[in-house]
């Protein structure tokens, strides 16, 4: 398969010779590097790593985990083929708990696993790398129209805050907040971008920055802590961020601090929208509070870039994403369209799979 919708080298994301390559977003913005992962196991290792991260993204590449699943057991004379690429989906599936997409992605492969019994060795991989290039090509094509629908919704003098990243890196090619304000900006609208820091990784600082300064859009990184100053002083006047995670009733997981500036979003009569495709969308997940919420290592608190800023004993917590309820969301844009409220009748009448 080779469409204008595949991963291909220069991407952030791409399949050769039985290798999955990763451009390794630990190291951004000082070095833009590759990571190889040849095996299941290299794949989660660099999703739990965060060597690859955001939704989106963290899903391809376990698509293409799968399929080197299936690879490495072709290579072995004791493994059933199938076997293991069963087996990567279960390793894979354990990575990170919070983003939909991972298990989107994952579930698509399972049931191809099944539909290929019986194929030959060659068939097999063929079908199952034919899947996770659908995956790939699916996820771009979705955020493709997201973005024009978003587009649409952003003021003409857009000064709008974000937090953590969600374009292209989150992704592959198009991602979703992030790259609706890039391509505002591409088409002429006024766009400041005030970007969260997004403590402790840094997502915004290093990876949003990043993208905003390559597609040449004004912007300007603020603490965390800062932006109910910018938002009292009218100096922001759209919040948008991407989702991990959006539960049935409009409930969105996205990166720990969301929900605090959803509040103050809310306090200051500014509109809070959700981007997110339908690969986000759960709606086998009441609410917000049967999302999964990953808790990652207290050691990335006590560290900032490596360097210990706590004294050794001290206890920290590192909570991944929080939950932001929907009546603080103004809407979620989606590749259909933008969803209002009531959240769960539109969100069924929209998404549901009859
Ligand atoms: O821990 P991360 O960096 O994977 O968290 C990513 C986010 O929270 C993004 O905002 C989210 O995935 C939406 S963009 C696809």
């Amino acid at each position: 398969m080779n469409g204008p919708f595949q991963p291909r080298k220069g991407d952030a994301l791409f399949f050769e010779e039985d290798r999955l390559f990763i451009l390794d977003q630990r190291a951004l913005p000082l070095e833009e590097s590759y990571i190889e992962a040849r095996t299941p196991h290299e794949v989660v290792r660099a999703i739990s790593t965060l060597a690859v991260r955001g939704a989106m993204a963290i899903g391809i590449a376990a698509g293409y985990g799968v399929l080197l699943g299936a690879i490495e057991a072709s290579r072995s004379k004791n493994e059933d083929i199938l076997e293991g690429a069963q087996k990567a989906a279960e390793i894979l599936k354990a990575s990170r708990p919070t983003a939909r997409n991972l298990f989107w992605a994952v579930e698509r492969m399972e049931k191809r696993i099944n539909e290929c019994n019986g194929g030959s060795v060659r068939e097999i991989l063929d079908c199952l790398k034919q899947c996770a290039d659908a995956i790939a090509a699916d996820t771009i094509e979705q955020n493709m129209k997201l973005v024009e629908v978003g587009v649409g919704i952003l003021p003409d003098e857009c000064k709008a805050l974000t937090h953590c990243n969600s374009g292209a890196l989150a992704s592959l090619r198009y991602g979703t907040a992030l790259s609706i304000l890039i391509e505002a900006h591409r088409r002429g609208k006024a766009v400041h971008v005030f970007v969260d820091e997004t403590r402790p990784l840094l997502q915004g600082a290093r990876l949003s920055a990043w993208e905003l300064a390559r597609s040449g859009v004004a912007h300007t990184v603020i603490c965390d802590n800062a932006a109910a100053f910018f938002m009292e002083r009218g100096e922001i006047n759209v919040v948008i961020t991407g989702a991990d995670r959006i539960a049935a009733n409009g409930d969105t997981a996205n990166k720990i601090g969301t929900y605090g500036l959803a509040i103050l979003a809310r306090f200051h009569e500014i509109p809070f929208y959700i981007a997110a495709p339908s690969s986000t969308i759960d709606l086998s997940c009441p609410g917000g509070n049967d999302i999964p919420i990953e808790e990652r290592s207290p050691e990335e608190v006590k560290k900032f870039q490596s360097i210990q800023v706590t004294p050794e004993n001290t206890q920290a917590r590192n909570p991944a994403f929080d939950v932001t309820a929907s009546h603080l969301i103004s809407g979620i844009i989606t590749e259909k369209g933008i969803v209002f409220p009531p959240y769960k009748e539109n969100l069924r009448q929209m998404f549901q799979v009859r």
